[in-house]
């Protein structure tokens, strides 16, 4: 099990404008979507590289190249598409699982409507991406029905994690490794990350 916490400064002051009360919808959803390459360089810096021979206007060259299949980012909707946005101009050709799942405000529970991925998963690098890792149980959910729908490789990108979050999660998945930008403090008993940044959904959307 590893957890990696990106610490590099232009995230953390990104991160510090978005937990910001009085950052805007705009301004959150622009910084989601910048950090979302930072993070994703980090998440991707170990891909496999193979080469390819091409020809540059100068002489050929054996460059390298990415191996294998395309990988799968899978968003947890809604607030994961914040960061998918950001990772697909990075990995353009990569391909998109969408998870459909919202928390029970009294239990807790995640609660699945939509599922949607490619057919080939077990094939393929699957980096799962939601923002926020509270009691764990969406991220828990999320990969338990990826890994029954056969994917066998994946990662776990988020913005924020509790503490309580990442045990929980590293317990049920030991084989799928973190990244997030910062494991904050607790969660308070309404299952919100503290200090945290609020409900990152409602803030990247304006909804309340
Ligand atoms: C938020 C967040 C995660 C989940 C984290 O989603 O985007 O998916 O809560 O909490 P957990 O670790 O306790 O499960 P929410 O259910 O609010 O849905 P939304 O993204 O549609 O707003
Ligand atoms: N989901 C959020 O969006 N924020 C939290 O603090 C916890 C769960």
């Amino acid at each position: 099990m590893t957890v990696t916490v990106v610490d590099h400064p232009l995230v953390q002051h990104k991160l510090t404008i978005m937990r910001d009360k009085e950052t805007s919808t705009a301004g959150f959803r622009r910084l989601l979507r910048e950090i979302s390459l930072l993070l994703g360089y980090e998440v991707t810096r170990d891909l496999e590289l193979t080469t390819k021979m091409i020809e540059t206007p100068i002489e050929t060259m054996e460059a390298p190249t990415l191996e294998g299949k395309k990988l799968v980012f899978a968003s947890v909707l809604r607030a994961g598409n914040g960061l998918l946005e950001g990772l697909l101009d990075l990995v353009p050709a990569a391909r998109v699982a969408h998870v459909g799942l919202y928390r029970d405000h009294e239990t807790l529970e995640a609660i699945e409507y939509f599922f949607k991925a490619p057919s080939d998963l077990g094939d393929r690098l699957v980096i799962v991406v939601d923002p926020m890792l509270a009691t764990a149980n969406s991220a828990i959910a999320a990969i338990d029905k990826l890994k029954g729908r056969g994917a066998t490789n994946l990662r776990f990108l988020c913005l924020l994690a509790s503490p309580e979050g990442i045990e929980r999660f590293t317990k049920a998945h030991p084989d799928v490794p973190v990244f997030t930008a910062s494991i904050d403090r607790e969660l308070n008993e309404k299952g919100y990350i503290i200090p945290g940044l609020g409900d990152a959904g409602d803030r990247m959307y304006g909804t309340k």
